[in-house]
Parts: C-alpha cells; structure tokens; sequence
C-alpha cells in the first residue's frame, strides 16, 4: 500500500492534520435560521473531540446551502452538499455519511430537536467496543418526546408498535432521527439501504437482521427552534412502503410497490369509465374503451408523480412533456402485455394465468420505461 495512504503512526501527516473522527451528518430542508446555531452547539458540546460537520441540503428555497457555505468559508469542519433535482431525508443522510470518512457517523437534525450534549457519551459508547450503533432514545427510562401533539405521538407509537411486530425490531425507538453508528459497519449495510422517505434507522435495523450491537441512550426530543417539520401525511406511506419492501426481502422496491399499487387503481378508473361512456354518453364500445384507457394512464400519471415519484416531482411545463412521454411508455406497455398474454395462452389455455402474465409484464415494463423517459433522474 502507498506510504502516505496509511495513517498509521503518530507522526503520520494524517493525524498531523487532525483528521476527524466523529462526522456530524445533518440532513436540511428550509433550515437556514438553525443551522448557525446547531454548529455553535456543536463546538460547545464537542470541546476535545476531532469532529466535522456536513450539513446535506436538498437546495432548499430559503437558501440553506448559501447560509452553511458561507459558513464553511469560515471554519474548516464545516462542509456542505448541496443537491439539485432530489429530495429525501434518508437520502440525504446516507449520501452525507458516504461523503465522509471519519471511523464514526452521527445523524440529527438540524432543528435542534435532538440533544446534542449525547454526542461524546455515543461516542465512547462506540470506541470502547460496548456498541456498533447508538441511538437515541425517546421510549426508554429517561427519555421523553412531550413536545409532540396527542395525532403525532400515536401515530409515531402506532408505527413503532408494527416496526417491532412486523420487521421484529428490537429497539424501543427505531423511528428516532438520531444516532451514531461505525463507518465499516453502515458501508457494509448502505447498498440494501432504501434512499426514499425518512425512515433511516428502521432500515439500517431491519437490514442488519440483529447483527448490529446496539445501545440505546435516552433523550428528550425538544421543541423545534424555527421553521416547520417537513413531514406530512405522506410519511405513512413511506413507512408501509418501507415495512413491505423489508418484508420481501428487498425484491420490490418502495418505488415499485407504490406503481404497481397506482396501476391496480387504473383498473377501476378505467372500469369506471368505461361504464359512463357506455351508459351515459352511448358511446359505440371501442370508443368507450379508448377513452377509459386514455383517462387511466392520466390518473396513473397524476398519482404516480403525486405519490410514486413524489421526490422527483414534474412541475410546470414538465408535467406536460412526462404526460406525453408517459402516454407513449403505457402504449408501448400494452403490446408487451397483449404480447406475453397470448404466448402463455398459446402454451397453456388458462386466461387468468395468461392474463395475470401479461399485466405483470406490463407493470414492469411500464415501471422501467418511465424511470427512464419520464421520472428520469436528473
Ligand atoms: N436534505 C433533506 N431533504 N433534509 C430533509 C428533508 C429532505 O427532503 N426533509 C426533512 N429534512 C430535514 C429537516 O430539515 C430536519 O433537519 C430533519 O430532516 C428532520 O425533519 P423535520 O421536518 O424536523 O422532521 P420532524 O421533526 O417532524 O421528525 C423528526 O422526528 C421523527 C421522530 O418522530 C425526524 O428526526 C424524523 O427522522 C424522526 O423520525
Ligand atoms: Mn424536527
């Protein structure tokens, strides 16, 4: 191995150059009044310990990134990245750890709603060898979460109740967005990690199947200090999503479910229909039928970038040039459909299984083209 590559002794330029061992990962969406302020915690409550910040802002309107690089200006611990053209919390935090290289990561908000005064005792917990991954807990003895309204601790008590169940989870708080974790430990886990939705630590459980030594340590998750949460309703459905994805081991993805679940609604939208174009407006039956497909793919269209893609969402004149382009990927989709159907029922005459392979082949197809030509990464 190349000499200055390996940062063995003392006198190593490495150590001489401080490197950190503790990166500071924190996800941001519209949170320029705070992230001044976490970083002042931060230098307080870090006095000893090499350490690094990186602050992931998903080019938020108020201009986050403008406010940490100004800052990173100004202090060499201080990095920020910013990203165009996608959103997501977990994302953003795995992209952060992965951009770093400390032996030691730490998520938490930017809001100040996690305790950062836990920092130092997550980390001797890890470098003493007693755990690979420290969380940060709300449900245990000591910990407390009373800044959330009656709605909110439910359903965070509901989801955390079906985590448990369902994935076998035994961490009292796996929804928590705060904890510390070995680098070696999360590189190995990251390419299984989903980078849709939030829920960053359920997932590094669930995946690691119980193979990760974990401590829980309590905290009082406080009061936001500016700004809004960014979690709506639609976290419900990234959860389910999450539950079901790690349920099948990761043979669907979340994207894949919420399009097939959008597509199993086209059916009666294009039922539906059909049955008003037939009986309403008398249309002759091929008419009928077309105008049903047609109306569909548009519902598709519109819940899939509402929902399915809803962290690369078109707006503007894009919706117009994805509707076009997502017309022309379900066409193509029903000749593979009409295609595959016949084929099997050429083979075997069983309509359902003829038809059940023929609409799975168009799903998957159709989830292919449009990840390609109208949701395409930009
Ligand atoms: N980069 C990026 N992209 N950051 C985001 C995004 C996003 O799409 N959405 C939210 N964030 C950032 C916020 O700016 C904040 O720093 C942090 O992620 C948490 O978001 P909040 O909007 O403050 O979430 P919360 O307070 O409602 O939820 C917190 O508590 C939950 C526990 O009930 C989070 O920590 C959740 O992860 C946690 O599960
Ligand atoms: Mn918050």
């Amino acid at each position: 191995m190349n000499e200055i590559l390996r940062p063995t002794t003392e006198s190593s330029p490495a150590v001489v150059a401080g490197l950190p061992v503790l990166s500071v990962v924190v996800p941001t969406f519209n949170e320029r009044d705070n992230v001044i302020k976490l970083f002042e915690k931060l230098e307080a409550t870090l006095k000893g310990i090499a350490w690094e910040v990186v602050y992931v802002d998903d080019n938020s309107p108020d201009g986050t990134w403008d406010v940490v690089r100004e800052l990173a200006r100004r202090d060499g611990r201080v990095r920020c990245i910013r990203r165009i053209g996608r959103r997501g919390l977990s994302g953003a935090c795995i992209e952060g750890i992965l951009a770093s290289c400390a032996p030691y990561a730490a998520v938490m908000d930017a809001d100040l709603q996690h305790d950062e005064t836990q920092l130092p005792k997550m980390l001797s917990l890890l470098q003493n060898g007693a755990a690979e991954l420290v969380v940060g807990s709300r449900y245990i003895e000591g910990g407390s979460a009373d800044s959330f309204n009656k709605q909110r601790a439910s359903a965070s008590a509901f989801a955390t109740e079906v985590a448990k169940r369902v994935l076998g989870v035994a961490v009292a708080d796996p929804m928590s967005g705060f904890f510390m974790i070995r680098r070696d430990r999360f590189e190995q886990l990251a390419p299984q990690l989903s980078t849709q939705g939030f829920k960053i630590l359920l997932d590094i459980v669930a995946t690691a199947h119980g193979k990760l030594k974990t401590v829980e340590i309590p905290y009082r998750f406080g009061s936001r200090l500016h700004g809004e949460s960014k979690l709506d309703s639609m976290v419900a459905l990234d959860f389910l999503g999450l539950v079901l994805a790690k349920l099948t081991n990761d043979a669907v993805s979340l994207r894949f479910l919420l399009f097939a679940m959008v597509g199993g609604t086209g059916l009666f939208v294009h039922l539906g229909t059909l049955f008003i174009a037939l009986r309403v407006f008398e249309l002759p039956f091929a008419e009928a039928q077309a105008s049903g497909a047609l109306v569909a793919m548009t519902s598709n269209f519109i819940l899939n970038n509402f929902l399915t893609y809803r962290d690369q969402r078109l707006k503007g004149f894009a919706i117009l040039r994805g509707l076009i382009a997502f017309y022309l990927v379900c066409s193509v989709g029903l000749f593979a459909n009409v295609g595959v159907a016949f084929s099997v029922y050429d083979q075997e005459p069983i309509w359902w299984l003829a038809g059940a392979a023929g609409a799975l082949m168009g799903v998957v197809w159709n989830y292919a083209m449009s990840g390609l030509f109208v949701w395409r990464k930009r």
